[in-house]
Order: C-alpha cells, then sequence, then structure tokens
C-alpha cells in the first residue's frame, strides 16, 4: 500500500526519536519513497546524519538555512502523507494552532495530505488539559492519532505517553494513505431530539443526547465521506462534517429534505417529536391564567419524506422500541427504509444518553440481525461499513 508512495517522516524532539530512524528503515523496506524533517530539539536525541545514511536524503533541518529557497512548501507538496513520531507535547501545540516557526509545523501547514501524529511524553503531559485541547484539535482538522502506549517512559517512570512501536505506526500510515471506505460518497445524518415550543419558555423534548448520530456522523467523516449533520446538538468536529443545526421537527424536515436529493445515504439517527402543539403561545404562559389547554397536531414524518423522493438515497431508520422487536419489523416493512436499526431504548446500556448501544439491523423481508452491546462509536463504525456493504453509490454502479 505504501509501495511508490512519497513519505515525509518528521522528528521532533523526545528520547523516542531514535526509533524514528528505525521507522525509515521500515517505511522503505516496504517501498516507501522518505524524506525527513527534523526540529532543533530533535536533533539533541537523533543525528540528521543517520536518517540522510538510512534514506539517501538529509533532512530538512530549518526554514532558511538551507540551499532549497521555501524547503517546507516543496516537502509539504511532495508528501503523499506525513508522519510525525514521536510527537512531542510541543509539536502538536505547534501543529494544532498553526504555529508554523519550525520546519515540521511549517511543513505540515504546506500539505494537503493526510498527517499522523505518534505523540510521545510523559503521562502528566499527556493527559494535561492544553494536550488534549491541542489533540481535540487535530483530530477535528483530520489527522490520525496514533498512540500512545502504555509503558516506560524517559527517566525510569512508566505510565501512558511511550511512542507506538515503528511497526505500529507503520500500518497506520498505510491506512491512513488509503482512501477509506467512504471516499467520495455524501452522507446526510440526523441526530439528538427535537424541541417543540409551547410557548417562547418552555417545549416539548425528549431524551435524545446526540451521541448516536454524532458516533456515526464521525465514523462517516473518518471513512472518507463529506457529511451532513442536521443536529439540535453539537456536532463533533471534523472538516469532513458540515454541521446544521435545527430545533424543531419542521425545521429538521426541511434541512434534511433539502440536502436528502444531493447524497448517496441518509441515516436518520434523531428522535423527532411526533406531535407539536398547534398554536404555541406567543407570550409566556402564566400559572395565574389557569391550566393551559395544548392541543397537540402531527409533525411531518421525515424520514417517510425521503422515502417518498424519486431518486432517493439508500434509506437508515432507527426505531426506538420498547421490549419486543415485533412493531420495529413491521416500522422497517412498512416506513420505506433500505434498513431499520431497532435498539431497545429500556434496556440498560441502550437507547437514551448512554455511551453504548444493542441494536438489531432489520431489513423490509423482516431478516434481522442483532449485535452485542457495543459503545456508539462503535455501532457507527459497524453501520457504516454495513452500509458500503449493502450499497453503491449511483457514480459507481
Ligand atoms: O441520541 P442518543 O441519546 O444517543 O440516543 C439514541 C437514540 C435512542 C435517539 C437513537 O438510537 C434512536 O433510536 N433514534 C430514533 C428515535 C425515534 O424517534 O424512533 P421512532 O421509532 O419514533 O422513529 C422511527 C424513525 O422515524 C427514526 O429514524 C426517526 O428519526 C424517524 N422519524 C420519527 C418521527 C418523525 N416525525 N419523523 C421521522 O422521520
Amino acid at each position: 500500500m505504501l509501495a511508490g508512495r512519497h513519505v515525509v517522516l518528521a522528528v521532533s524532539g523526545g528520547v523516542a526519536a531514535y526509533k524514528a530512524a528505525y521507522l525509515a528503515r521500515r517505511l522503505l523496506e516496504v517501498g516507501a519513497e522518505v524524506r525527513t524533517v527534523m526540529t532543533d530539539a530533535s536533533r539533541q536525541f537523533l543525528g540528521p546524519q543517520t536518517l540522510a545514511a538510512i534514506t539517501g536524503s538529509a533532512p530538512v533541518l530549518g526554514l532558511f538555512d538551507q540551499e532549497e529557497v521555501s524547503p517546507h512548501t516543496t516537502l509539504g507538496q511532495w508528501a503523499d502523507v506525513i508522519v510525525v513520531a514521536p510527537a512531542t507535547a510541543a509539536t502538536m501545540s505547534r501543529l494544532a494552532t498553526g504555529l508554523s516557526v519550525d520546519a515540521i509545523s511549517a511543513t505540515v501547514l504546506a500539505s494537503r495530505c493526510p498527517v499522523v501524529v505518534a505523540p510521545a511524553m510523559h503521562t502528566e503531559m499527556w493527559e494535561h488539559p492544553a494536550t488534549a485541547r491541542n489533540v481535540a484539535t487535530l483530530i477535528g482538522d483530520g489527522c490520525v492519532i496514533a498512540g500512545p502506549a502504555t509503558g516506560a517512559l524517559a527517566g525510569g517512570d512508566e505510565g501512558l505517553g511511550r511512542m507506538l512501536d515503528p511497526d505500529e505506526i507503520l500500518e497506520i500510515v498505510a491506512g491512513a494513505i488509503s482512501p477509506g471506505a467512504m471516499y467520495g460518497w455524501k452522507i446526510l445524518v440526523s441526530a439528538g431530539g427535537t424541541r417543540e415550543a409551547i410557548d417562547p419558555v418552555r417545549y416539548i423534548g425528549n431524551r435524545s443526547s446526540g451521541k448516536m448520530g454524532n458516533a456515526i456522523a464521525l465514523a462517516a467523516a473518518e471513512a472518507g465521506a463529506q457529511v451532513t449533520l442536521v443536529t439540535t446538538v453539537a456536532a463533533p468536529a471534523h472538516r469532513n462534517i458540515d454541521e446544521v443545526q435545527v430545533e424543531s421537527a419542521q425545521d429538521m424536515a426541511d434541512a434534511v429534505w433539502k440536502a436528502a436529493p444531493q447524497v448517496d445515504a441518509a441515516v436518520l439517527a434523531a428522535a423527532v417529536a411526533d406531535f407539536r402543539p398547534a398554536d404555541p403561545a406567543v407570550g409566556k404562559l402564566r400559572r395565574a391564567e389557569g391550566l393551559p389547554q395544548v392541543h397537540l397536531e402531527p409533525t411531518p414524518d421525515i424520514l417517510a419524506g425521503v422515502a417518498a423522493m424519486v431518486d432517493r438515497p439508500y434509506l437508515v431508520g432507527f426505531a426506538a422500541e420498547v421490549g419486543s422487536l415485533e412493531v420495529a419489523i413491521e416500522k422497517a416493512q412498512r416506513k420505506g427504509v433500505d434498513l431499520l436499526v431497532a435498539n431497545d431504548v429500556a434496556r440498560t446500556g441502550s437507547g437514551f444518553g448512554t455511551d453504548t448501544n444493542e441494536v438489531t439491523l432489520i431489513t423490509p423481508d423482516g431478516a434481522t440481525e442483532a449485535w452485542e452491546l457495543l459503545s456508539k462509536a462503535e455501532v457507527g463504525t459497524r453501520l457504516i461499513a454495513e452500509i458500503v456493504r449493502r450499497h453503491q453509490p449511483a457514480g459507481e454502479r
């Protein structure tokens, strides 16, 4: 997978820098073309001559002191993938803020390729909120964070923060460079619970946290899809996710129906109100005015609207049920979906607000496939893999 590909190995200043020499050797063994870039601090741990001897070309050591006019842009544009190994807390901080004052951060900023970051630092530094913020930013920018592992650290300490073994990093670099399973797809996901106004202060809502929908959106984005996430909650940060904030079922219907004709697949995981106050009060309802009469009317059925579209996307609905699967199987047959994901919201660890979910996939012919209790992240990843397995986007048919 890496044969013939241009890999930039960026080495920053931690004791794990000595392992970068072996990583360079392994990258060459699998056929990659390797160039290197080093920070000043890394040279305290690894001689540039070592990397030059292994790769056949001298590392870029700075922005100004070389024959090359603009070494960072030349290197950034040449790269098919950049791997920062080891990545110190300081280097990650510069990558996260775009503070391109050294050769590594300038090279990354001048690139358009996948970036793999292999952190190496002491546990306290890794767990510090500043590092956690930088990691979240880098993930949001589309970087792949490889590690760290637990084990021996500098100075005889032990703990989380050790750089992954070079062979593990090699695997991750190979994965990052291959297009994701959903590369080129457009995906629509709905998440969260709708809110239907009773008056300017109060609403009819539900218990959805948006975790399930967010996990699906993130899994699709990480698989390379361009994701439109129509949601009532904060969306996960990822450069492939376009967030559309909505509140009511009507807002959600408008946004979903607008986006649906342009996408290859739609996964509607939001908990949408089935009824809304027919005439929300303009002013705040007051206790002194007596018990209000709230008349309800049905909300639009968003799923049914997408199902009825002439050239509709591959359609995945969710069903929040309690107890037997009978109602969900009937829904899968009636709702015009390609796939229904049923979750029993009364089960411990399943449904609303939890970090885990136990789901059953149901197809319109009534066939079911039950998955064990998994993290919502894992349900998202597996569901995206299922969609890829079951559906070919129109352009590829
Ligand atoms: O957000 P979390 O806290 O992580 O919880 C996840 C979840 C429990 C909300 C999620 O896993 C889930 O089950 N979502 C669907 C909830 C739901 O509304 O189920 P339903 O059986 O009422 O609706 C069936 C399908 O029709 C859903 O795809 C729903 O989005 C859709 N629907 C419902 C009503 C409506 N007016 N329009 C719709 O499109």
